[in-house]
């Protein structure tokens, strides 16, 4: 197990200059979709996290081959061994679910475990199986897995009754190889699922955009391999934003897409950070000591993201006056609360909102995270809190974020990682 050191300082100011890695959420599905060909599909800019390794065991298990070179993944699956994705795969990482799609569409079968709940809410996927559905594959629950089969994935229309970003990118693989026309509607519209579109026209699937959230996918018999280059995360983008707005700190963030990020941005602007676009593809932040309150509601993109959530109630933390966080897509989004509780917030918890009353001094202390995004909070809210705060079970993080602390050290923070 290892832990991290912080030794934050009120006084911290964040300075120089930092590279973000590959969106692990656009990196997932990219590799799902190396499923969908026996020929090889090669992705670079791809992040280093407990993630990535996960899912490239899964393909490993199912029979595809891979090599990692730097930040380079080639894959090859020419056939399958298996079409089981086991249960303590799909636990270590729900985003398994991606491999149903490609695996029904490309070998007509798909038997993978139910993802179950997770530290941020019930993690449903009855929408992808009532996509999948529409499709024509036959579906079953037993033993707590899916059984997904089809001899062929007909076109149709399907509407998902609420944005699911990874439900978006199961039919949009599962559409590419279908026989006939799909339309999706109601489509997920985070850059991810928009990217993973952009791969699969790579690989040769007809896949257009109607409009904002509609996809028309007209299915091909087989699909080839591509490279592809993965787009910036936006949500480390985010983090390292928050950090900067935190820290009265003033420094670049290169390999960036401002855009995926404008909501944040909006909203950092009107806490009273600077935030500049430098350039195609870096971003400057320098911070204020006045930091404003204001509401924050997360929705669907382009809204707020819940993935940012937790990061900026820290800085809310620290702002003058009463703040009101409202969470609307997961029901359990909050444990970060009472960790940052811990560290000398304010803040109080009423159903799906947070009410953050600032500003309060934070003073380190030993905390414990429980999911990627509420591990990031402390993380940042520990660079600002009085002596030292010490994180467990970095796990958590490391699943989402590539060297965290030694890109912070970078910028100037003390912070250790250590083995317990
Ligand atoms: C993706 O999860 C991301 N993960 C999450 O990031 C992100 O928080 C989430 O989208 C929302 O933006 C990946 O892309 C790998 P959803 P996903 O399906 O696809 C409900 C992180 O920190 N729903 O868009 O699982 C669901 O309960 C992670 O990087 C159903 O009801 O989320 C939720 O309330 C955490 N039925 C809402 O929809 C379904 O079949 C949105 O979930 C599917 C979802």
């Amino acid at each position: 197990m290892e832990k991290l050191v912080i030794r934050g300082d009120r006084d911290l100011r964040l300075c120089g200059e930092v590279r973000m890695s590959g969106a692990k959420n656009a990196v997932l599905p990219a590799i799902a979709a190396s499923l969908l060909t026996s020929e090889e599909v090669r992705l670079s800019n791809i992040p280093r996290v407990k993630d990535v390794e996960t899912i490239l065991t899964l393909i490993a298990e199912l029979g595809g081959a891979y090599k990692v070179d730097g930040d380079t993944v080639s894959l090859r699956v020419p056939k399958i061994r298996s079409d089981e994705a086991s249960y303590e795969l799909v636990r270590a990482m729900r985003a398994s679910i991606l491999v149903l799609g490609p695996l029904v569409a490309r070998f007509g079968k798909a038997v993978v475990a139910l993802p179950g709940g997770c530290a941020i809410g019930s993690r449903p996927i009855d929408l992808h199986i009532a996509g999948l559905q529409k499709l024509g594959a036959t579906i079953s629950l037993e033993h707590g897995y899916i059984q997904a089969q089809a001899d062929r994935l007909r076109g149709a229309v399907v509407e998902f009754e609420k944005k699911t970003v990874t439900g978006t990118e199961n039919l949009l693989m599962a559409a590419a190889l279908a026989k006939g026309e799909t339309i999706l509607k109601n489509c997920a519209q985070e850059p991810e699922v928009v990217d993973l579109a952009v791969l699969l026209n790579k690989m040769g699937a007809k896949i257009e955009w109607l409009d904002a959230d509609t996809a028309r996918v007209r299915g091909v018999r087989e699909l080839g391999g591509a490279a592809h280059d993965i787009i910036p995360d936006r949500i480390e983008t985010g983090t390292f934003l928050v950090a900067g707005a935190l820290t009265a700190g003033d420094f670049l963030l290169r390999n960036v897409c401002p855009e995926h990020t404008a909501t944040v941005i909006e909203k950092l602007r009107a806490s009273g950070a600077i935030v500049e676009t430098e350039g195609e593809n870096a971003l400057r932040v320098a911070g204020s000591r006045e930091v404003k309150a204001q509401d924050i509601t997360t929705s669907p993109y382009p809204g707020f993201p819940t993935d940012m959530q937790a990061q900026f109630m820290v800085l809310l933390t620290q702002a003058a006056g009463t703040s009101i966080v409202t969470e609307t897509i997961f029901d359990r989004r909050f444990s970060h609360v009472n960790e940052l509780v811990r560290l000398g917030a304010s803040i109080e918890v009423q159903g799906d909102k947070a009410v953050v009353k600032g500003k309060t001094l934070l003073s380190g202390a030993e905390v414990i995270a429980t999911d990627l995004r509420a591990s990031a909070a402390l993380v940042l809210a520990g660079l600002v809190a009085a002596g030292e705060t010490t994180i467990n079970e970095i796990e958590h993080l490391d699943r989402g974020y590539e060297r965290i602390e030694e890109k912070l050290r970078g910028l100037g923070a003390s912070i250790e990682r250590v083995k317990t």
